[in-house]
């Protein structure tokens, strides 16, 4: 289909139908690298072999009946390898409405029965639910928060653990490229818990390219804040996370500069 065509035909599949036709609706938007489906690459990221994933489940044990929240599910992979690995429900959270309908294609795709994805706010469905997980899953959301300890806080209240994978701040891991888009330390206040962060803006050319537009994956706000490592381990402690694996366990690259992954138990 050309971007330009807008005759009423433009939107008809020509080829037999089949499942995997969904998938190329998306085709030029897929930031999921998808061949581990036996489908083309589309993406980059290799979000269905990640090994973030294979640290958590090593240390979390079986997902068997398990009932999971997964916050920010951006294409769906990480719910998909819940599902996969036993989980007896996982509801995806996302907010962003395109990345949201490539894992509805996904899911059907792959004729998932355990997973549903709901488009929206995860902060706003965290404060009004009253349902309780097993784990809450949240992989690469943190540091797109404008008041991570909040989420912190719910997650707490609405469930019995909680996996994270953050970036975090690091003033000396943190790459050039990223200075400028850093600035603090602020205070802020979740609850009866004042706390230090890190100013993060988002690069402007995520608000200007179409493209980019369209594969942006970060928060909701046009900043986010950033946290000390011992700063979240102070907060995670607050919300009553007695037990912290592996809180020793910070990675680097180039990109944003320190990162961890933790699994928390209260
Ligand atoms: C960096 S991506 C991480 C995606 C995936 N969890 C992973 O680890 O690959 C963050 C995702 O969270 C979504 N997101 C950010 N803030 C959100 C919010 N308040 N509610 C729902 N989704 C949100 C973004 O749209 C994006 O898909």
């Amino acid at each position: 289909m050309s971007q330009t065509d807008f005759s009423p035909w433009s939107f008809y599949e020509t080829r037999c139908a089949g499942l995997a036709n969904g998938l190329e609706i998306f085709r030029n938007n897929w930031t999921t690298d998808l061949s581990p489906l036996g489908v083309k690459p589309f993406g980059k990221a290799q979000l269905l072999t990640d090994s973030r994933f294979d640290w958590f489940l090593a240390r979390y044990g079986s997902l068997l009946n398990k009932n999971v929240l997964e916050l920010g599910s951006l294409e769906g992979a990480h719910s998909i390898l819940l599902e996969r690995n036993g989980a007896r429900n996982v509801l995806g959270l996302e907010a962003n409405s395109i990345h949201y309908l490539k894992s509805l294609v996904i899911k059907e795709y792959l004729g998932l029965r355990h997973i549903t994805f709901m488009l929206g706010d995860f902060i706003q469905y965290l404060h009004q639910t009253r349902d309780y997980y097993d784990l809450t899953f949240a992989c690469g959301v943190l540091y797109h928060m404008t008041n991570p300890a909040e989420l912190l806080q719910l997650a707490a209240e609405r469930s019995d653990a909680l996996f994270l994978w953050t970036v975090l701040y690091d003033s000396d891991a943190l790459p050039e490229h990223m200075k400028p888009r850093l600035s603090g330390p602020v205070e802020l206040q979740a609850g009866d818990l004042t706390y230090q962060g890190f100013r993060h803006v988002y690069a402007r050319e995520a608000a200007l390219e179409l493209n980019k537009k369209v594969k942006f994956t970060g928060g909701m706000e046009q900043y986010s804040i950033w946290l000390e490592l011992q700063e979240l381990l102070r907060i995670l402690k607050h919300w009553g996370y007695k037990k912290i694996i592996r809180p020793d366990n910070v990675t680097h690259n180039n990109r944003h500069g320190s990162n961890i992954c933790l699994l928390c138990f209260k």
